[in-house]
């Protein structure tokens, strides 16, 4: 078994963006690339996803910005904050980070956002781009599954890619992304969810396994085929009394069981999170040079 260390790869891109921010911003006299977060509440997981943008963003040389509101925010207020940052020329993009407490209107929110700023890329322009294959910003969650099993060379034509999760952020797009006519596509996809029956069946089959269902420890080493790639999105923060801080971290993969029997395999922490993270830098980037 190999580790898919996202740690190692977004790091290295990290690098690349860095060293473009320079090539082609700062030695050119360009402000460096500003994007920006919007945080509402004080959800602990989300404070600490957008503490992670804001240091990636500094490490590459990105200007950032957290606008930062309390849960009782409205609708009608949060459209505003939106409508503002679309028109501010200062800020190349943004993203809203989800989820956003309850009783606000996350599509209406999401549609707000100027497309060409859209960097998470959760716009329907986006995403219906992203299925045409046209040039789009690329959900950071799934962006950074594709660009790690790319970076490891794992080819994905013609193999058979079981995702688990249906979500809007990662388990639609990726799927999607992975059928798509286009390098590191060309997969068969098979999408499962809550209504799916006997799962393991369908997991077993998998060449390229991607979990995204929020469930720590679901699948275990019986659900997984000999040699299989394995990803895992989930990140769960579990008690521990064996460490210092008195937790640790665990996916939605049951790691110690299932690592015997991949080829590959994501590890959490320092898998996918970090991907994502470097992939909103990217999109960034791209948000900075125009190119959507
Ligand atoms: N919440 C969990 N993942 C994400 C993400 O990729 N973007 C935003 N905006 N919120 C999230």
């Amino acid at each position: 078994m190999k580790l898919l260390d996202g740690k190692l790869i977004s790091g290295q891109i990290k690098t690349e963006i860095a060293e473009t921010v320079k090539r082609d911003f700062l030695d050119k006299g360009r402000n460096a690339p500003h994007i920006a977060a919007v945080l509402v509440g004080d959800d602990p997981a989300s404070h600490s996803y957008v503490t992670g943008k804001e240091k990636a963003c500094r490490e590459v040389g990105f200007i950032s910005s957290v606008y930062r509101y309390p849960s009782q925010i409205t609708t009608e207020k949060l459209s505003e904050v939106v409508t503002f940052l679309n028109n501010d020329p200062e800020i190349d993009g943004f993203i809203v980070q989800l989820p956003l407490p309850a009783h606000i209107d996350e599509q209406k929110i999401i549609q707000q956002i100027d497309p060409c700023k859209d960097i998470d890329g959760f716009h329907p322009a986006n995403l219906g781009k992203m299925m045409l294959g046209l040039p789009s910003y690329l959900p950071a969650t799934p962006f950074g599954i594709i660009t790690l099993l790319e970076r490891y060379q794992i080819e994905t034509r013609g193999k058979h890619c079981v995702v688990l999760g249906r979500s809007h952020i990662v388990g639609t797009p990726v799927s999607i992304l992975l059928s798509r006519k286009a390098s590191f596509g060309n997969a068969t996809v098979t999408l499962c969810h809550s209504f799916t029956t006997d799962m393991p069946s369908i997991t077993r089959q998998a060449d390229i396994l991607i979990v995204a269902l929020g469930k720590q420890g679901f699948v275990t080493d019986e659900m997984v085929k000999k040699d299989a790639v394995v990803i895992d999105v989930g990140i769960h923060r579990v008690p521990a009394d064996d460490t210092r801080s008195g937790f640790r971290y665990q996916g939605d993969v049951d790691f110690d069981k299932v690592a015997g029997k991949c080829s590959f395999i994501t590890p959490v922490p320092g898998g996918i999170g970090p991907m994502t993270v470097v992939s909103l830098l990217q999109n960034g980037l791209k948000a900075a040079q125009k190119e959507v």
